[in-house]
């Protein structure tokens, strides 16, 4: 998601520096974005110019005080609080602007948390884009009780005239607009399945020929990550205790059994 997000950034024209964990997954980044900017090249979404534009904005990184001069940062690491809270704390130590706008693109943890892990709560707010970014055309704009006004003016701004983005904005409770009608639905997919109630692949069609979804549940909670769902499930569940965003079982199984989707090569579906 972070390299969706790079690619989208650096197609805008930005200056993007994407701090990466360590030189492979930086590597693995930034093939991943040249595929992507390859496929939109061939799908006419950018010219040859765009194209090495784009290559030419981007740097990448594994020291995160190489962002000490950007005007935003948009952080998009695991779901997991903790990992947010230290990254958090140390770009508060590193970015040195105090204009500076430090986003979230956490897809529910809630964004006050994060914010107060700073001493600029007011320069945080939630930015959450959708998989895959530079296809999507949403990004959610989400404050805390924190964040200045003119924060929330100057991202909502910027999502929509810089990167080209609709903003729709949301109150910081889990799952804002999007994640807290998805979820519900994906996990019921899983519900379906586990039940023996249709195939994945009958579940699937359904959805698309019969609703007109351009994926189904199931190939699209490969393509969210089957790590990522169960950790947004968990999130919306403790929120609301509604047993709709309760990871069901098989969920849980395949994400120990390391069956995280598309990514891992193997999900509701085989991507060897
Ligand atoms: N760069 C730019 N544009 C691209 C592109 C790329 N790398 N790849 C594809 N596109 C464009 C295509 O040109 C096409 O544009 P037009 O409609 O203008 O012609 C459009 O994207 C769709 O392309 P295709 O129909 O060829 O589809 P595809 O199979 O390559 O892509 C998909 C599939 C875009 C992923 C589509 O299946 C889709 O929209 N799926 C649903 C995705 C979704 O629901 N995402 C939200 C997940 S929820 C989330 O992310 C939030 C969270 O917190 C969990």
């Amino acid at each position: 998601m972070g390299g969706g997000v790079a690619e989208v950034m650096a197609k805008a024209g930005l200056a993007t520096v994407v701090r990466e964990i360590d030189a492979a997954a930086a590597e693995r980044s930034r093939s991943g974005i040249e595929r992507s900017l390859d496929r939109a090249l061939e799908r006419g979404k950018l010219d040859e110019a765009g194209h090495g534009a784009a290559l030419d904005n981007l740097s990448f990184t594994t020291d995160l005080a190489e962002l000490a001069d950007c005007d935003l940062v948009v952080e998009a690491i695991v779901e997991d609080f903790g990992l947010k809270a230290e990254v958090f704390a140390e770009l508060d130590r590193v970015v040195t602007s105090p204009e500076a706008i430090l986003a979230t693109n956490t897809s529910s943890i809630p964004i006050i948390d994060i914010a107060m892990r700073t001493g600029r709560p007011e320069q945080v707010v939630g930015l959450h884009f959708f998989n895959p970014a530079p296809v999507m055309k949403l990004v959610e704009v989400i404050p805390s009780v924190c964040t200045s006004p003119a924060v929330v003016e100057r991202v909502t701004g910027f999502a929509t005239d810089v990167i080209g983005k609709t903003v729709v904005a949301a109150k910081d409770r889990a799952g804002f607009v999007v994640n807290m009608l998805l979820v519900p639905y994906l996990l019921g997919a899983m519900r379906m399945l586990e039940a023996g109630h249709a195939t994945a692949e009958d579940i699937d069609t359904g959805m698309k020929l019969g609703a007109a979804h351009p994926m189904g549940p199931l190939e699209l909670s490969d393509l969210i990550g089957l790590d990522t769902m169960l950790l947004v499930g968990e999130t919306l569940h403790a929120e609301y205790g509604e047993p709709s965003y309760a990871p069901p079982p098989l969920l849980k199984r395949m994400v120990a059994a390391g069956q995280l989707g598309r990514k891992a090569g193997r999900g509701f579906y085989d991507y060897g």
